[in-house]
């Protein structure tokens, strides 16, 4: 065993030390588009990568990693503040809603709502097919009284309810303040596409995660130990995969900090060294310290988010925070027929 070892390394040794720094870009297994997406991406002067990606199977399951840390505040506020409020919500959506939940997932948020909501019919939109079936078979047992119908729908896409969705008493659910995600510019245009789909007497009910302290934020998003940056690196491990790509996680470091003047959290990868990425059709040199914008999370006053909903068609009617006032939860009715 020793001896083979000690071959093994002498035949790697001279080989590794003759190759440089960067290996050969490997097999690509993304379609055409989304290498090309990613490439523009990479290509930009400030390079940037669409938040998409997190989410392979490793992502999928250090972001449920993410929402047990105790630094990761927004989830378990909002779902303390539903507990809480949950009656009142039901109050401002209605009986017998068409309750239309915007990434549903597992459903789990809607599902912990439905004894107060008491929807006539559930609608849990994702872009993951499998996932959405098998938990809208879990629902129908749960909750026989209710009509479950998944829709399978790129939220990234022009938002178009087939006319399975009843137009009266559509709700929709927009949970996880995953809105923050978008820029304030293009929330409103998303904001405003929901309200398209929205009858005179229907709504929204939108989790909204609330402008605190810097130090609070900070820690959120770069927790003490790492679930956060791992998650963050994990992309560039899918970018491999993607568009087979040449990324060595070790060469690149998790950044997060709360961005004052835009009222958002950045989130980059950083080179820890000078270095060059090479992927199926192009190639990329970093200077050490350069980024990688991965995403942003606004974070918003309840009055800064009402002036979104308001331009976008809505009439704010009921608002639900924590004691600390670290998140919100708000019901917005049309505003106009
Ligand atoms: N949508 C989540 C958020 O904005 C995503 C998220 C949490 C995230 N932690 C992250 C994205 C760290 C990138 C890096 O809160």
């Amino acid at each position: 065993m020793t001896l083979s070892r000690t071959a093994a390394i002498r035949v790697v040794a001279p080989e590794s030390s003759s190759t440089p720094a960067r290996l050969a870009a490997g097999v690509a297994h993304g379609d055409a588009a989304t290498i090309a997406d990613i490439s523009a991406g990479l290509l930009a002067p400030q390079a940037s990568v669409s938040p998409k990606y997190f989410y392979d199977s490793l992502g999928s399951h250090l972001f449920e990693a993410i929402c047990e840390l105790p630094e990761y505040y927004p989830t378990r506020t909002e779902a303390a503040i539903f507990a809480r409020h949950g009656a009142d919500m039901a109050a401002s959506v209605g009986p017998d809603a068409t309750l239309i939940d915007l990434g549903a997932g597992n459903c789990a948020k809607a599902a912990s709502l439905f004894p107060l909501l008491q929807p006539r019919q559930y609608v849990p939109v994702d872009i993951s097919g499998d996932f959405l079936q098998r938990a809208a078979a879990q629902l129908r047992q749960r909750f026989p009284a209710i009509e479950v119908t998944p829709l399978v729908m790129d939220l990234s896409q022009p938002l178009a309810l087939p006319r399975s969705v009843p137009v009266p008493r559509r709700q929709f659910f927009y949970p996880g303040s995953s809105i923050g995600n978008f820029t304030p510019h293009a929330a409103v245009a998303f904001l405003r596409q929901v309200r398209e789909n929205v009858g005179a007497d229907g709504g929204l009910l939108i989790g909204v995660d609330l402008v605190k302290d810097p130090t609070v934020l900070d820690a959120a998003y770069d927790d003490a130990i790492g679930v956060t940056a791992a998650f963050n690196l994990n992309l560039l491990r899918h970018l491999n995969h993607l568009a087979g790509a040449n990324f060595e996680p070790a060469q690149w470091r998790h950044v997060a900090f709360f961005n004052d003047a835009e009222s958002r959290i950045e989130m980059h990868l950083e080179a820890r060294g000078a270095l060059t990425v090479q992927w199926c059709g192009g190639e990329r040199a970093f200077a050490q310290g350069e980024r990688i914008h991965t995403e942003n999370s606004y974070k918003y006053t309840v009055q800064g988010f009402s002036r979104l909903l308001a331009d976008a068609g809505f009439r704010v009617d009921g608002i639900w925070t924590d004691d600390a006032r670290w998140f919100a939860v708000m019901h917005a009715a049309a505003a106009y027929a």
